[in-house]
């Protein structure tokens, strides 16, 4: 018989989205009739449709894909360089910040490259996850081998938890042991905290200082409204030596059903062979690329290629600025029922302590079955989100207000 990977088994039940659903499906067995009132602030997906400009580059594309002369078979396995050099220009150039073209890897999304990665890094790595976090981070070090089991209280033996409250602002402190690898996000997934220069330049220092990586997520970039924060790892000197930045266009463009998102992996960024030897990155990571997969088609590129066009840029922002008025919504109706609230100023994401004591998990319950409200139970993204909820600003305005609305309800329910 042959022999499965014994670390998937180490894993948690299911991953957070589907326990969610799960449990909404058995709330709807009890009472169907509740479906239609149902507003889902739980995953954060969007709602809005696709950017104009993205749908007529996909059309351009897909007339060229049905005529002969300009059909295109396979793609270049790390992206179209049309696309590598639309993002190097508009991502990176226009700020000031160096990243060559072929330092830009072309992927399906984020998720998938948070995955990806592991191929090339070795074991016996010493990993740090921020704690509230993307459980993507998490279980995939734990398919691959490089946690022991999970503990009781949910986490994994073998990483190490940073911890993300309200003392420290939801920023991981530095810590006083040394790392190998970090996973940063900012705007942050599931806090909509943001970090400051200061603090980055503390983790890039501290990177450099223990040869360590900072696999830095951007996701949520293009929602940092602070204009001293940094957008991107690579406005911190030193960080080419240290810092890989993964990159999506779902929750910019509205890509979460389209697909495409990409990694910078620059030419210094070393790691040691297991004989000690530091080598590049870069090659590997084209190497891990070329050998499985063949990138994303062209019909998909080319949307993503007009995102960085003049009216892709109005269109994104004009996206960006509804989610984020969507969150200064959820913001002021947490807090006006006194709820402690917090992110949602540069992210999409609403972060609010829950009210009365309750566990993460009540709160899901209570808020589903009085307000017919889907949130995410903060205990879902670690063990420091337990007594927090999130609540996702992706959504219509119409749904965002009847949220705001059965707060309010609420309040009265349970005084
Ligand atoms: C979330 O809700 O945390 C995100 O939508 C997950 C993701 O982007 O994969």
């Amino acid at each position: 018989m042959a022999s499965l990977n014994d670390h998937y088994l180490k894993l948690a039940g299911a991953y957070l989205f589907p326990e969610i659903d799960r449990r909404v499906g058995a709330f709807l067995e009890r009472h169907p009739e509740a479906a239609t009132r149902l507003i889902r602030c739980g995953i954060g997906d969007v709602t809005e449709p696709l950017p104009r400009s993205v749908i007529a580059a996909m059309h351009a594309a897909l007339d060229e894909m049905g005529e002969r002369s300009t059909f295109r078979g396979y793609g270049p396995p790390l992206g179209y360089s049309f696309l590598r050099e639309a993002i190097a220009a508009g991502d990176f150039a226009d700020h000031g910040l160096d990243i060559s073209p072929e330092e830009i890897f072309v992927s399906d999304g984020s998720k998938s490259d948070c995955g990806a990665i592991l191929d090339i890094l070795g074991d016996g790595n010493r990993f740090g996850v921020p704690d509230p976090v993307y459980p993507v981070y998490v279980d995939t070090n734990v398919m691959a081998g490089n946690t022991g089991p999970r503990r009781d209280d949910g986490r994994y033996e073998g990483l190490a938890y940073l911890p993300c409250t309200a003392d420290n602002g939801f920023v991981p402190e530095v810590p006083d042991t040394p790392l190998d690898v970090i996973y940063l996000c900012f705007p942050n997934n599931p806090t909509g905290g943001m970090i400051t220069r200061p603090q980055l330049r503390a983790w890039v220092d501290y990177a450099l200082r223990h040869d360590a990586i900072i696999l830095y997520d951007v996701a949520y970039q293009a929602y940092v409204r602070d204009a001293d924060a940094p957008r991107s790892i690579y406005e911190i000197d030193g960080a080419r030596r240290c810092a890989m930045e993964f990159h999506s266009f779902s929750k910019s463009g509205g890509f979460t059903g389209v697909r495409c998102g990409y990694t910078v992996c620059p030419r210094e960024l070393q790691a040691r062979t297991r004989d000690g030897e530091p080598r590049p990155l870069h090659g590997l990571w084209a190497r891990r690329w070329s050998t499985k997969s063949n990138s994303v088609g062209y019909v998909v590129q080319r949307g993503a290629e007009a995102l960085f066009g003049a009216d892709g840029r109005r269109e994104v922002a004009t996206l960006v600025e509804h989610y984020l008025g969507n969150a200064t919504l959820l913001r002021e109706g947490c807090a006006k029922r006194g709820m402690d609230v917090f992110g949602g100023t540069n992210a999409p994401y609403v972060w609010v302590r829950c009210p009365d004591g309750r566990s993460s998990w009540e709160t899901f319950d209570w808020m589903l079955e009085e307000a017919g409200v889907i949130i995410t139970p903060g205990v879902g993204f670690g063990q420091c989100g337990e007594g927090y909820f999130r609540i996702s600003a992706f959504n219509t305005r119409d749904n965002v207000e009847q949220v705001v609305d059965r707060l309010g309800a609420l309040e009265q329910l349970t005084r």
